[in-house]
């Protein structure tokens, strides 16, 4: 997803710097070219031979290395990539950028070039909720730099709170947006995908037999097209696509929680298959059997997910919902979109004869205000395909 591109990495001197080796790597596999930056401080924390050994790259360090300047001054080494990325962004890398120092080479190659820029900082969490670093990030939002995490966790200095840096699938999923040139660019979507499991006891769970290749598909196909996609995910069968930032959950409720969070969104595609119960006392300890006593189980309803969003107050422009039916397929589809309120249904039957949950490929229905309009059989691929081109139609 990234041939031909070039990204030039500088890496800033923070404990996350290491992240940043793994991330040289993962750009080359979808075929970026990387040439490496290392601030001194990140030099405390990562080797230059190990950058360049893992870029195949030449590595650069130093403003006033005259071999490099003859070889490549820092204005051409600024300006001759497609994007600049910042990862580790230390809270010092983002004043110098606020502010426009130019005190050492990284600094002074953000402030040269007219180059795309994105950072993924990672501090501290006190630094990173200290106004000084929010009026930076601030200034630099404004500055019209594409701002990736940080994420919430654990530091590696014990405290807990936003600071991690983002994990690297996703900066990659991002870098590959940012860099995209298709019709859905900037647009940012949503995807539900895979079935839940809802837990009885620690070891037993409830599940559904959704392989999670539709929505995973789908997933793809509207990266594909240059979307930056959130790919909310329950356990499915199969891995999640490349170029999108994964969301792995497990019940319906964290589903819920996780697509929340991820909102707003400019479109929002629905293909999980949620199970519509959860057991409602969960039982702390592994049930046991009592001499052939069968356990009861209650349930309680899980929440809708793709009607609270569709009926929300930060509702995308465009909801698309599922529907797997077994009989009266159009009928049960066109009621559900009414009921849920989502723009497009796509209907498909998954009664067993038609291997259609769990298989490889998938007939369906798509229900807009226009009525209903039959796809022929595909591969699950391609109906992606055909959605997200819909979808990037819908957006323009
Ligand atoms: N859906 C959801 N949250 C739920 C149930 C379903 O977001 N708790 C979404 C699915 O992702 C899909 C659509 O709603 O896009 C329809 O799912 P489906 O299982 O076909 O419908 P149900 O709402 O479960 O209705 P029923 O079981 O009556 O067919």
């Amino acid at each position: 997803m990234l041939a031909n591109k070039r990204i030039l990495l500088i890496i800033g001197g923070g404990i996350a710097a290491f992240k940043a080796l793994d991330l040289i790597r993962r750009l080359r596999e979808q075929g970026a070219s990387v040439t490496p930056v290392l601030t001194r401080a990140a030099e405390q924390f990562v080797t230059p031979l190990s950058a360049s050994a893992l870029a195949a790259n030449k590595v650069y360090r130093d403003l006033f290395d005259l071999t490099d300047e003859a070889e490549m001054g820092h204005i051409e080494l600024s300006r001759s990539a497609d994007l600049i990325v910042v990862a580790p962004a230390t809270a010092d890398l983002m004043a110098k950028m606020a502010n426009g120092h130019a005190d050492d080479l990284a600094s002074t190659l953000l402030l040269a070039t007219d180059t795309p820029v994105l950072i993924a900082p990672a501090m501290n969490v006190r630094m990173w909720q200290h106004p000084a670093t929010q009026r930076n990030l601030a200034t630099l939002i404004d500055d019209a730099i594409t701002v990736v995490g940080p994420d919430d966790g654990t530091m590696a200095c014990g405290e807990f709170g936003p600071g991690r840096l983002s994990d690297v699938p996703d900066l990659v999923a991002a870098i590959v947006a940012r860099l995209s040139d298709g019709p859905l660019k900037g647009k940012h979507i949503l995807v539900t995908s895979g079935p839940t499991h809802e837990p009885i006891d620690p070891v037993r769970y409830i599940a559904n037999r959704s392989s999670g290749a539709q929505g995973t598909a789908v997933a793809a196909a509207l990266a594909a097209l240059g979307a930056q996609v959130t790919f909310v995910t329950g356990p499915a069968d199969i891995a999640p696509p490349q170029g999108v930032q994964v969301v792995p959950v497990e019940t319906a409720k964290q589903m819920l929680d996780a697509v929340n969070s991820a909102l707003p969104a400019d479109a929002a595609v629905f293909a999980a298959a949620v199970a519509d119960w959860r057991v409602a006392s969960q039982s702390a300890s592994k049930i046991k059997k009592k001499n052939g006593a069968l356990p009861s189980l209650q349930f309680e309803e899980n929440p809708d997910i793709l009607a609270t969003v569709a009926q929300g107050k930060t509702r995308p422009q465009l909801v698309v919902g599922f529907a797997a039916e077994t009989d009266d397929v159009i009928a049960h589809a066109t009621a559900k979109r009414e009921r849920k309120g989502c723009d497009w249904i796509v209907a498909n039957d998954v009664s067993p004869a038609t291997g259609i949950m769990g298989g490889a490929d998938n007939t369906v229905t798509l229900i807009t205000d226009d009525g209903a309009e039959d796809w022929p059989k595909m591969s699950k691929p391609e109906v992606a395909r055909k959605l997200a081109a819909r979808i990037a139609e819908a957006l323009k």
